[in-house]
């Protein structure tokens, strides 16, 4: 099937705090978004959409084409909006017609690999389902009101989502459509039109760069010597 990344870049990382839109932060020579965009680039897709803050679209085409090497053609920049739920939306409405399956990426997941992509695509190919990438809750979760703990939770019955996630491209567009309020991700957006969402296993890669301390693993991650 034809694939379609939508690499969604336009957040302002105000949890970062590093001095620029964050995935336009340096985590060597290369931005977060360039190494996420390598990720992707190893990957099977028929286009790559990424969605920048309108002031930034052309350094991200130029990092974009940069990163995808041979495979430039596929590269299209969207300006985002004010929330990622918008910036997606925008992303959505430059796949090209004849994409079938359509992945919906963090730029902040840097260090996502290919294979993750790669298992995305074909679970959504396999069940046709919404496909989220989760890993299991190593902590012990409790339920709190304040300073008081009001319950237990059953960590065996909870998953960390991460990204990318997968969709047929006729239900994440319908499902766009319909959507009256912000959902915390894409897959409680299609959940919430009423289709089905699949697991597959996540990759502790895929890990988002949030804070100042994300930032620093990933570049240890990408410092240490390769296995
Ligand atoms: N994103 C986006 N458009 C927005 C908000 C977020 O494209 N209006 C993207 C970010 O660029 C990021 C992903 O959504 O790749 C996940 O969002 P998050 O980690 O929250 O990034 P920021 O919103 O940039 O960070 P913060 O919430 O700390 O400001
Ligand atoms: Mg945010």
């Amino acid at each position: 099937p034809r694939v379609a990344v939508i690499v969604v870049a336009a957040g302002s990382g105000t949890r970062l705090q590093a001095g620029a839109p964050k995935a336009f932060v340096g985590l060597d020579a290369q931005t977060i978004l360039h190494h996420c965009l390598r990720g992707v680039f190893d990957a099977r897709s028929a286009q790559v959409v990424i969605v920048a803050p309108e002031e930034r679209v052309g350094e991200a085409l130029a990092d974009a084409q940069d990163a995808a090497g041979e495979r430039r053609d596929l590269v299209s920049v969207v300006a985002g909006g004010r929330t990622r739920q918008e910036s997606v939306a925008a992303g959505l409405a430059a796949v090209w017609p004849d994409v079938e399956i359509v992945l919906v990426h963090d730029a902040a997941r840097a260090l996502a690999p290919a294979a993750l992509i790669d298992r995305v695509v074909a679970a959504v190919e396999r069940t046709g389902w919404g496909v989220v990438p989760v890993l299991p809750v190593v902590d012990t979760i409790k339920q709190v009101e304040g300073e008081t703990v009001t319950a237990v939770v059953d960590r065996s019955q909870l998953a960390a989502a991460q990204t990318p996630q997968g969709f047929r491209r006729d239900v994440l567009g319908a499902a766009y459509r319909v959507a009256d309020t912000e959902y915390t991700d894409d897959s409680a957006l299609v959940a919430a039109a009423g289709h089905p969402i699949a697991t597959v296993t996540g990759d502790q890669r895929a890990f988002k760069i949030t804070t100042p301390d994300d930032l620093e693993r990933a570049r240890s991650l990408i410092g240490a010597p390769r296995a």
